[in-house]
């Protein structure tokens, strides 16, 4: 995915402003910043929430993404899983009967639905849990979950909001492993996070916000401000 001049508003208020960035397929990029820095609206504008107001934000094949619409959009958002710090999981389901359901609603037969469960179960390690309902799990379990879900359309990009905001230091470093073997098997990988400590650990590109600015971008980075 790539950013071109990208300035984004809310109102008269620019909080993003001439924002050029690449993500080439396969990459594990950081996106850190402080509160307030523009970090949400990055990823809202990438995966077509929000509107430049300027700018272009194009896909990987290269379609500018705010003019997708219907279809074609769907299909756009079916190639970017996208992972948040509250997990957006039904409580009262189980593990299953969640990742089923996002299925269910993209219209999916049960076939596919009880093929494709155990897979992407199994992907980040929580198949043994399938029957457990989310209100008995650990916060890294539901997490697992959720990036589960995120992964059933099988995309090319993987998007995380602080995936790891809600979990302690081991339980996050099991997610960034998974979102990390998910960018060597060629996924793309974007991670907005405030969790130094990690992206210390994990020495992958690092790009800053301030202020609605890049302010720096770095391979094998630390997290510095
Ligand atoms: N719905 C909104 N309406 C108006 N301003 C907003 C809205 N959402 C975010 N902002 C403002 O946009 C700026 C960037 O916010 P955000 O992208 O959420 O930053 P971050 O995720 O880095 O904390 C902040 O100044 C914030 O107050
Ligand atoms: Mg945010």
């Amino acid at each position: 995915m790539k950013l071109q001049n990208v300035t984004v508003a809310y109102g008269n208020k620019a909080v993003l402003r001439d924002i050029s960035l690449d993500f080439p397929k396969g990459d594990f990029a950081f996106l850190i910043g402080g509160s307030g820095s523009g970090k949400t609206t990055l990823i809202k504008t990438l995966i077509a929430e929000m509107r430049p107001k300027s700018g272009t934000v194009t896909d990987g094949s290269g379609q500018i993404v705010s003019n997708l619409s219907g279809k074609e959009l769907a299909k756009f958002r079916r190639n970017v899983g996208v992972v948040f710090q509250d997990y957006k999981l039904l409580p009262s389901k189980t593990v299953r009967e969640n990742v089923a359901f996002a299925m269910e609603v993209c219209g999916y037969p049960d076939s596919k639905i009880l093929a494709r469960v155990p897979e992407v179960l199994s992907q980040v390690g929580i198949l043994t849990k399938k029957e457990a309902f989310i209100d008995t799990l650990s916060g890294g379990e539901a997490q697992r979950v959720a990036v589960a879900r995120a992964l059933i359309h099988d995309p090319d990009v993987i998007i995380g909001d602080e995936p790891t905001g809600n979990l302690d230091p081991e339980n996050a470093l099991e997610i960034m492993k998974i979102f990390e073997r998910l960018s060597e098997s060629g996924k793309t990988v974007i991670i907005a996070t405030h969790d130094d400590k990690i992206v210390n650990r994990m020495k992958k590109r690092v790009v800053a916000l301030r202020d609605g600015r890049v302010v720096s971008d770095a391979r094998s980075a630390g997290y510095s401000l």
